[in-house]
């Protein structure tokens, strides 16, 4: 059930993703989380916006209650808060990730995020957690307890060039840690029907045996505008190309 949205590569549109599947989860009647583990904090600006507070609960207060040891820990809905959408619920991120991150790591807490997603399990129906753009100690506790794995691709040459390692180093984790993990696929955003290159790209991606997803997420300014108003697209505007692209996904993945 968890969905991790990976890729080492900066601005493929994972938390734009992330944040639209939650939304549209949500909007379907599903109780959904997300998790913001990106210290840029991108999918929590997106979903709070203006209710976002300097004092909320957040997933740095999470990892960081991991390193303190208690005999009654604290739930891990403590560092959850609600969006303004109904339904939609989120682990905000915190800038003081970044410095949590050693600590964590010789303390060996790469499993503490699985254990508190099985018990959020039982609160939310859908969780979907976005990572930042690297394989570092948050993006391994995602795929280290996640069930599937969405792999954004924005057809271009380099991006395409790291797909391999990407999958490889999926690939490794799930060897290593956490076998029920599936890569759900990979997701084409900023799709340009028009031009022949990305199509040849994402044709080629598809003749190599890689589990390309459909429908393709078409390019369009109105995601600035969603991203600006913090108001993910189904709420914005159900009926534009690139919603109903997203509701398709959304739709179309195995839960
Ligand atoms: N379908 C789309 N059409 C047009 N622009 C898009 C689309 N998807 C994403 N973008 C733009 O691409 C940029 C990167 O998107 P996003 O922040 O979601 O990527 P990211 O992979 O989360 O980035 P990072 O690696 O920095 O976390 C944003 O400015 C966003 O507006
Ligand atoms: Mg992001």
């Amino acid at each position: 059930m968890p969905l991790v949205v990976f890729n080492q590569k900066g601005g493929v549109g994972k938390s734009t993703i992330t944040c639209n599947l939650a939304a549209i989860s949500a909007s379907q009647g599903l109780r959904t989380l997300v998790i913001d583990l990106d210290s840029q904090g991108n999918s929590t600006s997106y979903l709070l916006g203006a209710t976002a507070r300097d004092d909320q609960p957040n997933v740095a207060g999470f990892f960081e209650h991991t390193l303190s040891y208690s005999f009654r820990p604290l739930p891990p809905t403590d560092f959850i808060v609600p969006t303004p959408f109904e339904r939609l619920h989120l682990m905000p991120s915190s800038p003081a990730l970044n410095e949590l991150q050693t600590k964590l790591e010789s303390r060996q807490k790469i499993f503490k995020l699985r254990e508190a997603l099985q018990e959020l399990g039982n609160t939310y129906e859908r969780i979907y957690i976005d990572t930042p753009p690297a394989l570092n100690f948050f993006t391994r506790s995602a795929l280290i307890g996640a069930r599937g794995c969405l792999i954004p691709f924005d057809c271009d040459q380099f991006s395409r060039q790291a797909l391999y390692t990407l999958m490889d180093n999926v690939q490794e984790i799930r060897a290593d840690h956490n076998p029920k993990l599936v890569v759900e696929g990979i997701v084409v955003n900023q799709f340009q029907p028009r031009a022949n290159l990305p199509l040849r790209m994402v044709n080629e991606l598809i003749a190599e045996g890689l589990p390309v997803l459909q429908p393709y997420l078409p390019s369009s300014v109105k995601i600035r505008e969603s991203h600006e108003q913090s108001l993910p697209m189904i709420f914005m505007d159900p009926n534009h190309k690139l919603t109903q692209a997203l509701v398709a996904l959304h739709d179309g993945l195995r839960n």
